[in-house]
């Protein structure tokens, strides 16, 4: 969990924020140990274009690396820096206001080893520019890490709280909104984010379902049963692989590689 991970300590048990961030974190550090062995340097620079206050952001550079936060967001970068300034890695973190559609008015392209693109694509006007940013951003063979909302899970969210035709309404929108009031603009399904992915130059390594069963959970359950927590992060890691969750998952994570 990215909060609690500094290099070289081992974590403390997981807190019920873990649930969000587990899973996506776990693939994200794996992704860096590769790109750390495969070009030899143990900094990499690293992209987190949306990355709002920092909460992948910091915990990649306690790892030791650079990492560079482009978000729209005044708020967001104060935030950032005072989370950067507490972790001890103010030196390592750059907050830069801007935009993916913008992204190289700030940054320079091919210039990232590893970019992440967390919880944005929901929100922008055109998710294929964005993604085609972030990869341009990237040098050869770089990793990109794709974390955006899915629509099954968003479904299921609503019937299950009886809100049956907004559920059904989700399903055929083509943005997958489940009425006026739903505060995300748009949702994902696997397949429409590897094909963004594909259309970007990216080689999909991995998909992933991430909370697949934490959002339908009684918080109470979690919280109060012994082991609970630490036994529903074991059932997400095991489901989150499964093709068959995906379809059902609140977010889903995409891990790729840029083409030579
Ligand atoms: C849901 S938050 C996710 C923050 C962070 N990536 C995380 O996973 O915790 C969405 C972030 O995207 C930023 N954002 C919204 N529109 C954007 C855009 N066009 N380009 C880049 N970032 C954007 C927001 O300011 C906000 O910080």
């Amino acid at each position: 969990m990215p909060d609690q991970s500094p290099r070289g300590e081992t974590p403390p048990r997981p807190p019920r924020a873990s649930l969000r961030t587990s899973v996506v974190w776990e693939v994200v550090k794996d992704a860096l140990d590769r790109r750390v062995k495969a070009t030899g340097t143990d900094t990499l620079d690293v992209l987190d274009t949306g990355g709002g206050s920092g909460s992948f952001a910091v915990p990649v550079a306690q790892l030791g690396h650079r990492v560079t936060v482009v978000d729209p967001s005044p708020n967001a970068l104060f935030a950032l820096e005072r989370r950067a300034a507490e972790a001890g890695v103010a030196d390592r973190v750059q907050g830069v206001q801007g935009d993916v559609h913008g992204l190289f008015d700030v940054v320079e392209r091919e210039a990232f080893d590893v970019v992440l693109c967390h919880g944005v694509l929901e929100y922008v006007d055109d998710p294929g520019e964005g993604v085609r940013n972030a990869v341009d951003a990237l040098r050869p063979a770089g990793a990109i890490s794709l974390l955006a909302a899915g629509l099954g899970g968003a479904v299921i969210a609503r019937a299950i709280a009886g809100h049956f035709a907004e559920a059904r309404r989700a399903l055929t929108d083509p943005a997958g909104r489940w009425g006026d009031g739903d505060p995300v603009p748009r949702r994902f399904t696997a397949e429409q984010l590897t094909e963004l992915c594909g259309e970007a130059g990216v080689e999909v390594g991995a998909v992933h379902g991430v909370r697949v069963f934490a959002d339908l959970v009684p918080g109470v359950l979690v919280d109060t049963e012994p082991g609970a927590l630490d036994a529903l992060l074991k059932l997400e890691a095991a489901a989150a692989e499964l093709s068959a969750f995906h379809s059902v998952a609140s977010q889903l994570h995409v891990l790729g590689e840029k083409r030579a």
